[in-house]
């Protein structure tokens, strides 16, 4: 049957302009077009376009004849041509913009229910609230994300303060936690959670808590397929991002240059043995520490960014130290001049990289803000360095980088990390950074 060009002219334009507008459902189509998960997806899709109100019959049969059978085949490529003509896209693009369209979602986003909020309206929360977690209470659904969460005394503070209201509310709290740190390890002292902590947060009965150990924040492809993850969080947070791991910021720094910089400031490592499991053997200061055998594993701030924009509405960074918080605002901002090739950010560089905002940043007081785009111009455009599922990076910017000074802030939910910092009079205070991610429109 043809398809009649008037009609397929305001399809493309209407298939544009729902990409744009659903941003959370955009970001969850990522997974419908994975290879494992298409043939169910394209099954739903081409249901949904059948019952769907397109009133030119030509045009829904061209766009079932148009979903090709399998993703990795030339299948794919005779459907290249057809979908370029129907949606103006490139393959995966097409297809994920039809699922947005057609409003084809994966089953995750019915288990764990994704938010709708605008990055507008976070914008404008977090200018006008001095605690960004108090959006949990304005907005659904109350679900957060904690990336490296040590020993769970955050979340077990987030419970506590943001429980009750949300019972008085009538809905759930949801927060899930995971750490790389293996449960049954040696290694890792106090950053393990302890059980009697685990059981509290496991039996409240207003909390849909989930904690996954020995999990890697960069490797979540199997906790969400099996829902055990949500697609999206109304707020992805860190505190104390791990060290040296966002410290230094691989794509600006060399191999050989992070090598000989952890040599200096650490001191000789080497990989061993420790009883039944492998750790990392470093030598500092005369003496012989142990750290899980990924404790060097340098991931830098793009990764740990593009990970929490695409997995929250808000993202938050509490209790960052100075060197991560310098890494990472490099990143942040627009001008290329602050993430100079191998050079180490220090207290000896930092005044001539930064300039102007370094001088404004160091003399923020604790307890006070600032918004970062009042200082410098926020970048443009993210670079993606993360493997998606759907190998179709998501172009991200930050509307918004609210910068907060210090450890801990009334009312405010903090980590026993973020407690620690007040006994450290020789540490530089640290800084709480909220962030509101966009997707960068894609024409
Ligand atoms: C400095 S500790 C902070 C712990 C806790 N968030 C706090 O503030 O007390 C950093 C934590 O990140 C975890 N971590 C490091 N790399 C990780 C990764 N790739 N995935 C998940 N957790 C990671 C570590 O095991 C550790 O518990």
């Amino acid at each position: 049957m043809p398809v009649d060009s008037d009609s397929l002219t305001a399809f493309r334009k209407q298939v544009t302009s729902a990409r744009s507008l659903d941003a959370p459902l955009w970001e969850a189509s990522r997974h419908l077009v994975h290879s494992t998960d298409w043939p169910a997806t394209r099954t739903a899709l081409a249901e949904a376009i059948h019952a769907s109100s397109l009133a030119d019959d030509g045009l829904k049969q061209t766009l079932v004849a148009a979903l090709p059978l399998d993703l990795a085949t030339e299948d794919r490529t005779s459907a290249a041509m057809l979908l370029k003509q129907l949606t103006g896209l490139p393959v995966t693009k097409a297809l994920r913009a039809l699922c947005v369209f057609f409003k084809v979602g994966r089953p995750a986003t019915a288990k764990w229910p994704l938010p709708a909020v605008t990055p507008d309206t976070l914008d404008r929360f977090i200018q006008t609230h001095h605690n960004p977690f108090d959006v949990l209470v304005e907005q659904l659904p109350a679900s957060v994300l904690d990336l490296g969460a040590g020993d769970l005394s955050f979340a077990e503070e987030l419970a506590t303060l943001y429980e009750p209201p949300l019972t008085a509310q009538h809905r759930p709290l949801v927060l899930h936690c995971l750490d790389r740190l293996d449960p049954s390890s040696q290694l890792g002292g106090p950053l393990h959670a302890p059980p009697l902590r685990l059981n509290r947060l496991r039996s409240k009965p207003g909390l849909e808590f989930r904690f996954y150990g020995d999990q890697d924040m960069f490797a979540l492809d199997s906790l969400e397929r099996d829902q055990r993850l949500a697609a999206r969080y109304l707020i992805v947070t860190c505190w104390a991002p791990a060290t040296p791991t966002f410290a230094y910021e691989p794509t600006r720094l060399s191999a050989r240059c992070l090598a000989e910089e952890l040599r200096r400031t650490k001191g000789d490592s080497r990989q061993i043995r420790h009883g039944k499991e492998p750790a990392l053997e470093v030598n500092h200061a005369g003496r012989s520490l142990l750290f899980p055998a990924w404790k060097f594993d340098i991931r830098g701030p793009l990764s740990l960014l593009e990970l929490m924009a695409g997995r929250g509405a808000l993202c938050v960074l509490g209790a960052v130290d100075s060197q991560v918080c310098w890494e990472i605002l490099s990143q942040l901002i627009d001008d290329p001049r602050v993430r100079p090739t191998d050079v180490v950010l220090s207290a000896e560089t930092l005044p001539e990289i930064f300039g102007e905002t370094y001088r404004q940043l160091s003399a923020l007081p604790v307890g006070g803000s600032c918004l970062l785009s009042d200082l410098t111009p926020l970048r443009k455009s993210f670079p993606s360095v993360l493997r998606t599922s759907s190998g179709q990076p998501a172009p991200y910017r930050f509307r918004q980088v609210k910068i907060q000074r210090g450890a801990l802030f009334e009312g405010l939910p903090a980590s026993s990390t973020a407690r620690r910092f007040q006994g450290m009079s020789e540490e530089t205070p640290p800084w709480l950074l909220t962030l509101v991610p966009e997707p960068v429109s894609i024409s």
